[in-house]
């Protein structure tokens, strides 16, 4: 049985002064026991999709199951299966580590010895045994995102929704999230988290859809999605602006990318030479060349037509200074 099955929902709000359409149409799968990732940039509808499915918000159009379950019909049936973390969470900062752990515990119907018992086996869980007596405003983004995470698997659900559990953490701090969740998978739960980190899709997720304007755009694993761009990626650059026009023009399908021209080849180091002869024969100077493996950040280019916000670009290993 599928862990998560998402055909064709849409969430259109209506206010009044506007109607956005948050989520156009997305369709996805989830098996069970995979950590499958929805890489959008912001307002692409990632968290209108959370919500959605976790039973938070009304779907427009469409259905989506959990274990088979419909989100509609079965929505108290699917809520005891999941557990979610929310992009804003409104965390009781008052409170010690311990007490939010034990308050939520008794929330979800434990006993006070079984509350006491989830909280101590949770703090250790997300590494927070030593904070656990401090007021959770003390803690640290880190410490924040890992409670949030803790909180969210109080009742041992089968099924995981993170939305955006990294955004804002150092490398270090996103690195201890990452094999926390990785160890949940390894534990039997299924894990769909969102993300604006090409690194932390690529990383993390064993498959991943990519969603932009309300709309999934490209699903596969991240070796899949990489391969089906086909062959290398070149990279040119040149002295001018005028030249880069005219390579536009003797370059067929290559796409402009801030002031480089890409290209996509079978063998693209092979093909640098004639590829550089041609622009030559055009009057055309190129800077600098370089062929690489094409990279999530290509994909998401390709699928989208523009890169994600402080994405560095593929890496240019391979770049030859031509004079
Ligand atoms: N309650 C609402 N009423 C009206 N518009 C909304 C509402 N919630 C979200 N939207 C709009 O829907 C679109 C998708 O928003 P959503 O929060 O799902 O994006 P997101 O992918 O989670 O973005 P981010 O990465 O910034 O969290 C945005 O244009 C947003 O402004
Ligand atoms: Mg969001």
């Amino acid at each position: 049985m599928l862990a998560v099955d998402v055909k064709n929902i849409k969430k259109t709000f209506v206010t009044k002064q506007e109607t956005v359409e948050a989520v156009k149409d997305v369709s996805f799968q989830v098996e069970q026991g995979e950590i499958f990732g929805l890489l959008g940039p912001n307002g692409a509808g990632k968290s209108t999709t959370i919500l959605m499915l976790t039973t938070l918000l009304s779907i427009t159009k469409g259905e989506a199951s959990i274990l088979g379950l419909d989100i509609v019909t079965k929505d108290k049936e699917v809520r005891e299966k999941i557990g979610v973390a929310l992009q804003d969470t409104g965390i009781d900062n008052l409170l010690t580590g311990k007490e939010l752990f034990f308050t939520t515990c008794r929330l979800w119907g434990y006993s006070k010895k079984d509350s006491e018992k989830r909280t101590m086996e949770l703090l250790e869980l997300v590494g927070l045994t030593e904070a656990a007596d401090r007021r959770v405003k003390t803690y640290s983004g880190g410490m924040k995102r890992r409670l949030d995470l803790g909180l969210s698997l109080v009742h041992s659900p089968d099924i995981l929704f993170l939305d955006e559990p990294t955004t804002g953490l150092d490398p270090g701090s996103r690195r201890v999230l990452w094999e926390e969740i990785k160890r949940l998978r390894d534990n039997g739960v299924t894990i769909i988290l969102t993300t604006q980190y090409l690194e932390e899709a690529d990383e993390l997720a064993d498959r991943l859809a990519i969603i932009d304007e309300g709309l999934v755009v490209a699903e596969g694993t991240s070796d899949e999605l990489k391969a089906s761009i086909g062959g290398d990626v070149i990279t040119f650059s040149f002295e001018n602006d005028s030249d880069l026009k005219n390579a536009k023009n003797v370059l067929n399908d290559a796409i402009e990318d801030k002031d480089q021209l890409r290209i996509t080849v079978e063998n693209g180091a092979a093909k640098i030479p004639s590829f550089i002869n041609d622009l030559n024969k055009n009057g055309i100077i190129v800077s600098s060349v370089s062929a690489s493996k094409p990279t999530l950040d290509d994909v998401f280019l390709e699928v989208t037509g523009y890169r994600l916000e402080g994405s560095a670009g593929s890496d240019s290993s391979n770049e030859l200074e031509v004079k």
